[in-house]
C-alpha cells in the first residue's frame, strides 16, 4: 500500500495505569492529523487501594479493557477495523508487562489485518499532544514534559528532532507531587489532590527548598523536597492536620517556581519564542497560571493540550504516529515479532531514526 493512502491509524496506550486507544486521519493536505475519536479506561480507582499502582494489575485490566476500547473508539469513528490503515503502540518508556500487552494486541490486530505497525515513544506523544489543541504550535519551540516518570526540558525543532536541554537528577515533577501528597495522607494519584488542597492554603506558609534553582543549568532536582515536606510535616505534629493546605500550597509552589524558572531560563539560552508543556503535571492550574503570567511579559507564546489529554490517552499516540509518517521520520512495518523499550530516552529516537 503506497504510504498516501495510508489514512486511519489507531493508537493504543497501555504504559502505565490508562488504556487508551484512539483513531485519528492522516489529512493528505499534510495539515495536523485529525481525531477521530478517542476511549480512555483509568485504573486509578483500581491501584487506589494499594496507594499507588501495581504493575501486575495494571497489565490485567489492559488486557480486559483495551479490546472494548477498540470496538468503542471505531463505532464513535463510524469505521470498521478493516478501515484501519496503520497500528501504533506505545512502545517505551513504561511499565514492561504493561506496554507488552499493547504492543501484543497491536501487532495481533496489525497481523490479523495484514496492515504495518509502528511503535511510538511515550513522551513524543505527550509532546505533540499540544497538537490536537485549539491553538496548535508551531516549530521551533521549548517542551516542558511534566510527567509522574520524567521532567525534562526539550528543544524541539521538528517531529523527531528533540535535544535534551536538561533534566531532573532524580525525582520527576509529578513524583514530587505523588510522593508528597502520600506523606500529607492524601492517596494516589498525588498530583491532583495536593493540588486540589492547595487552593485553601497558604503557599508563603512553609519556606521549602527549590532545588537547583540556581544552578546555572537547565537540571531539576526534586527528591529533597520531599524529605523537606515530611520534616515539616513532623514538626508540626498535632498541628498538621490545621495545616495541611498550606503545606499543601508551599510545596505547590515550590514545585512550580522551579518549573516556571528553568523553562524561563531554556528560553532564554535557546532564544525561542515558544513554550509547549506536556505531561500530567501540565494539567496544574498553578503551574499553567505562573507560566502564563511569566511567558505574557516575555511576549513568549505557551501551548498546553487540552486538559482532558495531558494526562495518559491513546489520541496522543494515534497522533505521534500519524505525524511521524507524514513527516517522513517513521516507516510503518509488517514485522510482527515486537519488543518494548520501558527505558528509553527520547532524544535517541532521533539516533535510532536519522
Ligand atoms: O503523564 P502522566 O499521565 O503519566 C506519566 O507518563 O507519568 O502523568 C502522571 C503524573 C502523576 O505524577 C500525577 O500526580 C501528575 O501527573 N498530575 C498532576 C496533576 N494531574 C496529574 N500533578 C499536579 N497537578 C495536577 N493537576
Ligand atoms: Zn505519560
Amino acid at each position: 500500500m503506497p504510504k498516501s493512502d495510508r489514512h486511519l491509524v489507531l493508537g493504543i496506550e497501555t504504559s502505565c495505569d490508562e488504556t487508551g486507544v484512539a483513531l485519528v486521519r492522516c489529512e493528505p493536505s499534510g495539515g495536523v492529523p485529525a481525531l477521530l475519536a478517542h476511549a480512555l479506561h483509568s485504573q486509578i480507582a483500581m491501584h487506589q487501594a494499594y496507594g499507588g499502582v501495581v504493575p501486575e494489575l495494571a497489565s490485567r485490566d489492559h488486557i480486559r479493557r483495551v479490546l472494548p476500547l477498540a470496538e468503542e473508539v471505531l463505532a464513535q469513528a463510524g469505521a470498521r477495523l478493516a478501515d484501519v490503515d496503520v497500528v501504533a503502540y506505545t512502545r517505551g518508556p513504561g511499565l514492561a508487562g504493561a506496554l507488552l500487552v499493547g504492543a501484543g494486541v497491536a501487532c495481533a490486530l496489525a497481523a490479523a489485518l495484514g496492515r504495518p505497525v509502528l511503535g511510538v515513544h511515550h513522551l513524543e506523544g505527550h509532546l505533540l499532544s499540544p497538537f490536537l489543541s485549539a491553538d496548535p504550535p508551531e516549530f521551533p519551540f521549548v517542551a516542558l514534559l511534566v510527567s509522574g516518570g520524567h521532567t525534562q526540558l526539550m528543544r524541539v525543532d521538528g517531529v523527531g528532532r528533540y535535544a535534551l536541554l536538561g533534566e531532573t537528577i532524580d525525582d520527576a515533577a509529578g513524583e514530587a507531587f505523588d510522593k508528597s501528597a502520600k506523606l500529607l495522607g492524601l492517596g494516589y494519584p498525588g498530583g491532583p489532590a495536593l493540588s486540589l488542597l492547595a487552593q485553601q492554603g497558604d503557599a508563603k506558609a512553609f519556606a521549602l527548598p527549590r532545588p537547583l534553582l540556581h544552578s546555572g543549568n537547565l537540571d531539576f532536582s526534586f527528591a529533597g523536597l520531599k524529605t523537606a515536606v515530611l520534616t515539616q510535616a513532623k514538626k508540626l505534629g498535632d498541628a498538621l492536620e490545621a495545616r495541611k493546605a498550606d503545606l499543601a500550597a508551599s510545596t505547590e509552589a515550590a514545585i512550580v517556581d522551579v518549573l516556571v524558572h528553568k523553562t524561563l531560563a531554556a528560553l532564554h539560552a535557546t532564544g525561542l519564542t515558544r513554550v509547549v508543556v506536556a505531561g500530567g503535571v501540565g494539567a496544574n492550574r498553578h503551574l499553567r497560571a505562573q507560566l502564563d503570567a511569566a511567558c505574557a511579559t516575555r511576549r513568549v507564546r505557551v501551548h498546553y493540550p487540552e486538559l482532558h489529554l495531558c494526562t495518559d490517552n491513546g489520541a496522543m499516540i494515534a497522533l505521534a504516529a500519524a505525524m511521524r509518517l507524514q513527516a517522513g521520520r517513521q516507516q510503518a512495518h509488517c514485522d510482527y515479532a515486537f519488543d518494548v523499550k520501558p527505558r528509553w530516552p527520547l532524544d535517541a529516537l532521533e539516533a535510532e531514526n536519522p
